[in-house]
């Protein structure tokens, strides 16, 4: 029986109940139905959405108010003034952020205590609980700023509330300036592998920038059937990841931005962010990590990006060591891909980008484009293909066709011992653009495995299967391979094509 690897081309989605706007958690509910009839799920997680957020006492998160943008209509801040109206009502210079006496002490009429200073910040000590409070109580347009260099441990997710929210760092402009300042949120409970959670309905514009995301598998291991690190997209429009560094998600993804219901997803921008390492690669030379009952079966990696969101804009992002696809895109139809930097170093990666899936949105990469991406193999470990399209190029796969969307203007370079398998490849799909894709210094190797089919073409940079491409346009040196399939079957093992370079 031929392996069918079918990891990638599921895709779950988040049905759920339109929002409320209660700060109590009744406003969103999501169910695990999957949004297509897949005969076999395979590892992939069924999409289980997070339990509700606690949400703490308004009186134990006021006191924080200096940590978020509370705008003066929101629940947050007219508690806090209601709580300063029943004392000295000195909101004034709260708001400001000086020194107060009056919100859980009064002030005595002469020779006062030295008072509190509110903090500007969520320090070290605070959770997603606090966070959690803020936005539910803060309503829409709240951002939460973490500390520089803070590092936060969540039991549970973050889960964003209203439109306009935003997560981040208090960071100067000086600060803004190194990375190393970014605060930290890690997940810390052997049950959770989300931290970031804004799919439901009414979470336009959510945005997440300038912090670090800690999936801390290797602290906590694999979670079978667990959620992505960042889970972002959804129901809404607008979504924003802007300068995060995302790393060791405990499940499939290291960011999912879901199509959300009747794959209403639109518009999410993730930019100038670092993805990985993710996921483990599990193999060994020659193993084929396509048998289950090999040394090293594989199974347990792990996706930078997986992309499944109308219009989406992708680009400036670097994706290091992911072990599944390094960017995935699930057709995300008019979506721009562009200028990122997908690196292999020490951890194994079945593929650069992958457009492989043929759900959620039926195969359509109408619009998509994916250019001036650049590939690099630093090694040890090898990328097995560059940019794979088309299902044949990934699985065996031969009753869907993907189609349209062009794939123009990528480079692939390796340095060091590092390789690829393929460059690119495209096979069952119709209708797609391929130009100006550039070798230099690519080097290719690694060898068939048990897992591999007849017919499978030598390593090399450019490889077309000629009886299911009808429609392609390609330009290059790409070579008909015949009718080949799931490139992804070779395994590691020694190059044999050092340095192409092509025009
Ligand atoms: C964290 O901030 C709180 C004030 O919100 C302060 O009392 C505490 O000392 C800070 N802890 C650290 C470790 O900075
Ligand atoms: C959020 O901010 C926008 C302007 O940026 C404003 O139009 C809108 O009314 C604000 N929403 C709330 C709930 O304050
Ligand atoms: C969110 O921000 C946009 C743009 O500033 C604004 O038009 C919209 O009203 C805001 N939404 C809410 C619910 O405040
Ligand atoms: C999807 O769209 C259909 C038709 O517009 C609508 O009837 C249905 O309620 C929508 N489903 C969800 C989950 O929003
Ligand atoms: C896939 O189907 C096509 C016919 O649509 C056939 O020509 C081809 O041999 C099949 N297998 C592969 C691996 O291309």
């Amino acid at each position: 029986m031929r392996f069918v690897p079918l990891f990638l081309l599921l895709a779950p989605l988040a049905l759920a109940a339109p929002a409320q706007n209660a700060p109590t958690r009744t406003e969103k509910r999501a169910s695990s139905v999957l949004p297509y009839n897949v005969a076999n799920p395979g590892p992939t997680p069924s999409f289980v959405p997070p339990a509700d957020a606690i949400i703490l006492p308004l009186a134990q998160v006021v006191i924080l108010v200096g940590a978020t943008t509370g705008s003066l209509t929101s629940t947050l801040t007219d508690a806090l003034n209601n709580l300063l109206k029943g004392t000295n009502g000195v909101l004034g210079s709260i708001t400001s952020g000086t020194p107060l006496c009056g919100l859980f002490q009064s002030c005595p009429p002469s020779n006062p205590p030295p008072p509190p200073t509110l903090p500007t910040c969520l320090n070290s000590t605070y959770t997603e609980q606090q966070i959690n409070s803020l936005f539910s109580y803060g309503g829409a347009n709240t951002t939460v700023y973490l500390c520089p260099g803070a590092i936060l441990s969540l039991s549970a997710p973050i889960q964003f509330t209203a439109p306009n929210q935003t997560l981040t760092t208090r960071l100067t402009v000086l600060q803004a300036l190194s990375s190393d300042n970014y605060a930290t949120i890690r997940t810390v409970n052997p049950n959770q592998a989300c931290a970031i959670y804004t799919v439901d309905p009414g979470r336009d514009y959510a945005k997440v920038s300038q912090i670090k995301v800690d999936g801390n598998r290797p602290a906590l291991g694999y979670l079978a059937r667990g959620l992505a690190l960042m889970e972002m997209g959804g129901t809404n429009t607008g979504q924003v990841v802007d300068k995060v560094i995302a790393f060791e998600p405990r499940a499939w993804s290291t960011l999912h931005i879901i199509e959300g219901n009747n794959l209403s997803c639109e518009g999410a921008v993730v930019t100038n962010s670092q993805f990985g390492p993710a996921g483990s690669d599990t193999s060994c030379t020659p193993n084929d990590q396509f048998n289950p009952n090999g040394p090293c079966p594989g199974g347990l990696w792990a996706d930078g990006i997986s992309l499944a969101c109308r219009n989406a804009y992708v680009a400036r992002n670097t994706i290091i060591d992911a072990t599944d696809g390094q960017i995935v895109i699930f057709q995300s139809p008019g979506s721009t891909v562009e200028s990122n930097t997908i690196i292999t170093r020490n951890r194994q990666a079945l593929g650069g980008i992958n457009s492989v899936d043929y759900y959620p949105f039926g195969g359509g990469f109408t619009g998509t484009r994916v250019s001036s991406n650049q590939f690099l193999t630093q090694g040890p470990a090898m990328m097995k293909i560059g940019i794979a399209i088309g299902p044949l190029a990934w699985s065996d796969v031969n009753n869907t066709r993907t189609f349209d969307g062009e794939w123009s203007g990528n480079t692939f370079s390796s340095s060091g011992s590092g390789y690829f398998g393929y460059g690119m490849a495209m096979a069952g799909h119709q209708n797609g653009l391929a130009m100006n894709n550039k070798f230099q210094n690519a080097a290719f190797g690694g060898i068939v495995t048990g897992s591999c089919h007849a017919g499978l073409p030598d390593v090399g940079p450019l490889y077309y299967n000629q009886y299911t491409t009808p429609g392609a346009q390609l330009t290059g040196s790409w070579v008909a391979g015949g009718a080949f399939d799931f490139t992804i079957c070779r395994g590691p093992g020694p190059v044999t094509k050092p340095n192409v370079n092509t025009q």
